[in-house]
């Protein structure tokens, strides 16, 4: 580690916005220029909710979801790449969580405030050290309201599809362009009016719209921002 990269102050960027809009790609890369640890908030949700599919959770019965929460454990290892990857009790998990089933239920489950009880309480405790950049919903509004940095990631709606259609289909899964969009459009509607921790842009986020934006614009243009807070410039 560089003599200047001991010496820097260490802070929270917290990164939230609208599925699909190259939030988990975009706050990747800007940990790994900072030399911060990458966390993915939006895998916990998707593994709670794999897990939940695999129990057979009735998510109207409290007490199921409890018992079920009890038996969900969730950590991040950092692969030999460098990379952080979700665990889902004690297996690498990413393959079974992006997968359309868990698209169309990660909504329902994460609207249950014990389950965002027990996640915020979890991403708080990674925080305590800082050096992280974590994106999701709640982070700027919720999980860190003191972050040094916030931003609040967006694309049109047309945009957003077609990307995660790419991006699926690098991973040889075909879905429908309709199909994809309309999955987006009910996540976003669903993250923004549940009661709990609705997807907000918390007043001092700053906006980055992605839409004619490339990947390593969005990418430089939060670690500039970054690095003028951690380094005072
Ligand atoms: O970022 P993502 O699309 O992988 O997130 C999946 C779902 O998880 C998203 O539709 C809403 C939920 N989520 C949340 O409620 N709060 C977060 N901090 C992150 C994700």
């Amino acid at each position: 580690m560089s003599y200047q990269r001991l010496l820097m102050k260490k802070i929270i960027i917290a990164i939230d916005g609208h599925s699909a809009c190259g939030k988990s790609s975009t706050a990747k890369v800007v940990a790994k220029k900072l030399g911060y640890m990458y966390i993915d908030s939006g895998a916990m949700y998707r593994a709670t909710t794999y897990n939940f599919l695999q129990e057979g959770v009735d998510t109207k019965n409290p007490g199921q979801v409890d018992q079920a929460l009890e038996n969900t454990d969730i950590q991040f290892k950092i692969d030999g790449s460098g990379n952080s990857q979700v665990l889902l009790n004690g297996t690498f998990a990413e393959e079974f969580i992006r997968t359309m089933e868990v698209n169309q239920h990660v909504s329902e489950v994460s609207a249950i405030s014990s389950v965002r009880r027990a996640m915020v309480s979890q991403q708080r405790q990674i925080g305590t050290e800082k050096g992280v950049v974590m994106d999701g919903r709640d982070i700027g509004s919720v999980v860190f309201p003191k972050a040094e940095l916030k931003i609040f990631m967006t694309a049109s709606l047309e945009v957003r599809a077609k990307r995660r259609q790419k991006e699926l289909q690098e991973k040889g899964v075909f879905e429908e362009l309709s199909d994809i969009s309309s999955n987006l459009k009910s996540r976003d509607e669903a993250d923004s009016t549940r009661a709990d921790s609705p997807l907000v842009q918390a007043e001092d986020a700053i906006v980055v719209d992605t839409t004619h934006l490339t990947f390593n614009d969005q990418v430089d243009k939060i670690v500039k921002l970054a690095e003028q807070i951690i380094y005072d410039r």
